[in-house]
């Protein structure tokens, strides 16, 4: 393999360093792995040393697995499974120290530029100091520094990438004017320097996307998954009647219509200390006692069905994403067939791609975005596939945890996105991904009504595994 290894890294006029070397072997598909580092190295690279191989990779572990791998968890049989990697529970290294940052940068970038190359109308992406010598058409790739409005009503995006950063100009009238930027994202654009202005003269601008290629393929899987939503134990506003109905209706109806499973996305308890004066809004203060109610709630649950949970920004956990799992602390009194995972993760179930988030991002889309509001999440979910990103805007309410690799990159392709926060119900399709908020057991909070917002409480939706069909389920 060695040999193998040296003579096509000779025929492109590359050398490994004997570390570089030792890299590459102790991989388990080393032609793989040496194949995808020549596709990120630069052009003009010659001596590769194993510092480079690591930048290349920049805390980007997905460029070496192109399918979702699932990691079996013991507590439950192959049918659902946390795909590996996906889930910053036990795996959280940072520190915040600045380099932290960078790397965090530098794996968002690298995982999202990989995404926009793998689209076939796009191909490779130069480098930004490269395109910047470059007197013809480029494709370059690059993250959104920030985002401007010449005097004359055109649009000036500053693009930066690994190795340099450039202005990128749209016209007014072009058609891709209308398009929507927002910091932090990951953008591919091709276009041709202006050397006058110093800036790229965009013509088209390219996504990450979902592919319009994804599909839902029909499998003969009977059993279906139920999603539960910001559930707020806890609080005085917990619509315990709606609650108990939903319940019974479980007892009756879940075996006969395969409710096999059901995802918690987040806010499972009210919490304490969230937001000002909140213990004038608790029934119960004490924020153990609220996951000792919600295990006694979920004892209720039929035991045929398997339950995973995740925190929420009212769960106890840290409030930067991505969130580890519910400490054992709190959980302890929960049933064995309850699974604590971290926000966000992707599970596989029956085969299906579940990909779960909390939504605490959605308060920075809408803040940053005039036409995206709380009314409508589903809205937001779409721009999130649009641009494979859970949070791309850095830095205002959602803090984000500077790890290794950016756990709010939508590394694979989801068939179901799943999301809660706004209290709102509903779904949508796009590009064949089912994207539903979950609801919530909560009626109009003081909070709510304060800024007329309206939830949509006490609805539980499922998805069937096999056909794809959504159903909401509405106990009011
Ligand atoms: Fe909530």
């Amino acid at each position: 393999m060695k040999n193998e290894i040296l003579s096509v890294a000779a025929s492109k006029g590359i050398f490994f360093s004997p570390d570089a070397m030792e890299m590459i072997l102790s991989n388990d598909k080393p032609m793989d792995f040496v194949n995808t580092v020549f596709s990120h190295l630069a052009k003009n690279a010659m001596f590769v040393s194993k510092q480079d191989i690591m930048d290349c990779i920049a805390g980007d572990k997905i460029l070496f697995q192109s399918e979702p791998e699932v990691k079996p968890h013991n507590k439950f049989t192959s049918d659902l499974t946390i795909v590996k990697g996906t889930d910053v529970t036990g795996e959280s290294t940072c520190e915040g120290k600045v380099n932290d940052f960078a790397q965090y940068f530098r794996g968002r970038f690298f995982s999202l530029k990989r995404l926009i190359e793998k689209r076939n109308d796009f191909g490779k992406a130069m480098s930004i100091s490269k395109a910047k010598t470059m007197d013809r058409t480029v494709r370059i790739c690059g993250i959104i520094f920030d985002t401007s409005t010449t005097k004359n009503g055109h649009k000036m995006i500053s693009l930066e990438d690994d190795t340099d950063m450039i202005k990128v100009f749209i016209h007014k009238e072009s058609p891709i004017a209308n398009e929507l930027f927002v910091t932090d994202e990951v953008i591919g654009v091709e276009g041709r320097l202006n050397i006058k202005m110093g800036a790229i003269m965009a013509e088209k601008i390219f996504r990450p996307d979902i592919p319009k290629t994804h599909k839902w393929e029909l499998s003969d899987s009977t059993s279906k998954v139920a999603f539960l939503s910001d559930v707020h134990v806890g609080s005085t506003t917990f619509l315990d009647t709606q609650w108990k109905k939903m319940i019974s209706w479980l007892k009756e109806n879940s075996e006969e219509k395969g409710i096999n499973y059901v995802v918690f996305p987040g806010d499972v308890v009210d919490g304490i200390g969230v937001f000002p004066d909140q213990d004038k809004e608790l029934l119960i203060a004490d924020i153990y006692d609220q996951y000792a109610q919600l295990a006694e709630y979920l004892k209720d649950i039929p035991d045929h069905i398997k339950m995973v949970i995740h925190p929420g920004n009212h769960d106890a956990a840290r409030s930067a994403e991505p969130q580890p799992a519910l400490n054992k602390v709190f959980t302890e009194k929960f049933d064995s067939n309850i699974l604590m995972v971290g926000n966000p993760v992707y599970m596989s179930i029956e085969g299906r791609t579940v990909m779960s988030y909390h939504g605490k991002s959605i308060d920075d889309w809408v803040a940053a975005v005039q036409y995206l509001t709380y009314e409508d999440p589903l809205r937001v979910m779409k721009e999130m596939c649009i641009r494979r990103h859970l949070a791309p805007i850095y830095g205002q309410r959602n803090a984000l945890a500077p790890e290794k690799k950016d756990y709010l990159v939508m590394e694979y392709v989801p068939d179901i996105f799943v999301s809660g926060h706004v209290h709102g119900a509903g779904q949508l399709q796009y590009n064949n991904v089912r994207l539903i908020n979950a609801s919530t057991w909560q009626s109009q909070t003081e909070y709510q009504k304060m800024h007329n917002f309206n939830p949509n409480p006490a609805i539980m939706p499922t998805v069937d595994l096999g056909s794809g069909k959504v159903e909401m389920h509405d106990f009011n």
